[in-house]
């Protein structure tokens, strides 16, 4: 018993690194394609604005602290634990609703968390690839409501996501994931598993797939119409779409939702078309300046779920990636797993604090900002007002760096003043051969900082 304890907690480790291997690509940056309906352009640009919010993975897989879904998926750079054959495993993997009871279920810890941090909207799990609900479907008993979690009044827990979030002022999103390996539709057990994709070949049975599409199309109502106001549908597992064979009727899907949620934001990710109303680049940032609306989806850990031993990114790392982000004109999403328990944990809290920290000194130079044509030079990420007037400069400080005594820039120099942000000290600046000398003070802390350029 405990070598085979051993062996899985020493395949988990490995699974929960892995996690990065599997990363979406981004659709092609010249092929977005605006949405047309003014109320959907509406809440994109407001939703621009914001710049900043978690990304919520929450579901069965919390409850070992392994990779979200992806352990029970036949794919090469996949391995498990030897002693257990691989429907044994499955069996074990689905078998881990029977054990998620997160007695401490806190969501308004969550949004506060998340507040303090300085994020503006959220997106929760809805169901990831192993189809476990984290809602009251109706379509599957595969359920929090129906399993370990069913006794207590707070079982529908998107409910209650929703509703702590909504409370704090968040704009609000669901994750949901279009393919579902529970359920029989789409991987079924007639056929071997190979990978992500159905076990069954869709063309010899074209009316299975159909019932494939009536289900997620359901689902996705339930979601829609049984949850108030949502924000964000954010669509995830691109290889369900009809290049790929496995037509889901996209349209069909984004008329309901938008007719439940008018405006809605959705995000087929990395489909490229009238369904993908921002891109998400995962774990990266684009190389340049986008034109268009995106946003890079990074883990606050190496992990998007809660893992035993998560290798956190600090503070001024977080703070570093999202000026970037930002000066290159997208969003940022971090990704935050709460516990098995249903907290975030005390070390998580203190690195969300800690950003949001910044944000409350700085957040000038980040929030409703607009890009600017001059945007990078050396460690410097520069921000604009919408309405011009000033422009902002963002340090990058990597840990351990010292802060420079003395900033220097050729673009976008000030004919006023430039001021710490933190402070709203006005700082003594040269201009000499097309560039600007400024010299910071004594004893600030060594992190990323702002100035405000006018
Ligand atoms: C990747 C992972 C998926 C995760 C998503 C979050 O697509 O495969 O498991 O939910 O990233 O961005």
């Amino acid at each position: 018993m405990n070598r085979i304890i051993t062996i899985l907690l020493l395949c988990t480790a490995w699974l929960a690194g892995m996690a990065q291997n599997n990363v979406h690509e981004q659709s092609p940056a010249d092929q977005y394609q605006w949405p047309t309906e003014p109320d959907v352009l509406n809440k994109l640009h407001q939703w621009q604005d914001l710049k900043f919010g978690i990304l919520l993975h929450w579901g069965i897989y919390s409850v070992p602290g392994i990779v979200e879904s992806w352990s029970i998926c036949n794919e090469s750079w996949i391995t498990r634990d030897t002693t257990r054959t691989y429907e044994q495993y499955k069996d074990w993997y689905f078998g881990l609703a029977d054990e998620f009871n997160p007695k401490s279920f806190d969501p308004t810890q969550w949004a506060t968390v998340a507040r303090q941090a300085g994020m503006k909207y959220m997106i929760f799990t809805t169901k990831h690839h192993d189809g476990f609900c984290m809602y009251d479907s109706h379509e599957t008993d595969y359920t929090i409501t129906r399993h370990a979690f069913k006794d207590d009044p707070r079982r529908d827990v998107l409910r209650h996501v929703l509703k702590a979030f909504g409370q704090q002022g968040f704009m609000l999103g669901t994750y949901f994931s279009k393919p579902d390996w529970h359920s029989q539709l789409y991987w079924w057990d007639v056929y071997p598993n190979r990978g992500r994709n159905t076990t069954y070949p869709i063309d010899r049975y074209p009316w299975r797939w159909e019932q494939f599409c009536q289900f997620t199309y359901r689902q996705i109502e339930e979601i829609m119409s049984g949850y108030g106001p949502i924000d964000i549908l954010w669509l995830d597992g691109g290889w369900v779409c009809a290049e790929n064979g496995q037509d889901i009727h996209m349209p069909l899907i984004a008329q309901m939702a938008r007719n439940h949620q008018p405006g809605l934001i959705i995000v087929d990710r990395t489909i490229r078309g009238p369904y993908e109303n921002y891109q998400t680049p995962e774990r990266t940032i684009p190389d340049t300046q986008l034109n268009y609306p995106w946003e890079s989806c990074i883990p606050l850990s190496d992990d998007w779920g809660w893992v035993p031993r998560p290798r956190w990114k600090s503070p001024a790392r977080v703070v570093n990636t999202l000026a970037e982000v930002v000066a290159k004109g997208g969003n940022l999403v971090l990704g935050v797993g709460p516990t098995p328990e249903g907290l975030i944990q005390p070390e998580a809290v203190e690195r969300l604090q800690a950003i949001g920290q910044w944000l409350d000194r700085n957040g000038r130079a980040i929030y409703g900002t607009v890009c600017t044509t001059h945007y990078h030079e050396g460690n410097l990420w520069f921000t604009a007002a919408r309405d011009g007037s000033r422009r902002y400069a963002i340090l990058t400080l990597p840990d351990d760096e010292p802060l420079p005594d003395t900033l220097s820039w050729s673009v976008n120099l000030p004919a006023k003043r430039v001021r710490l942000l933190s402070t709203g000290k006005t700082l003594k600046h040269t201009i000499a051969d097309g560039r600007v000398t400024v010299r910071l003070p004594q004893g600030l802390p060594a992190a990323p900082l702002a100035l405000e350029i006018e």
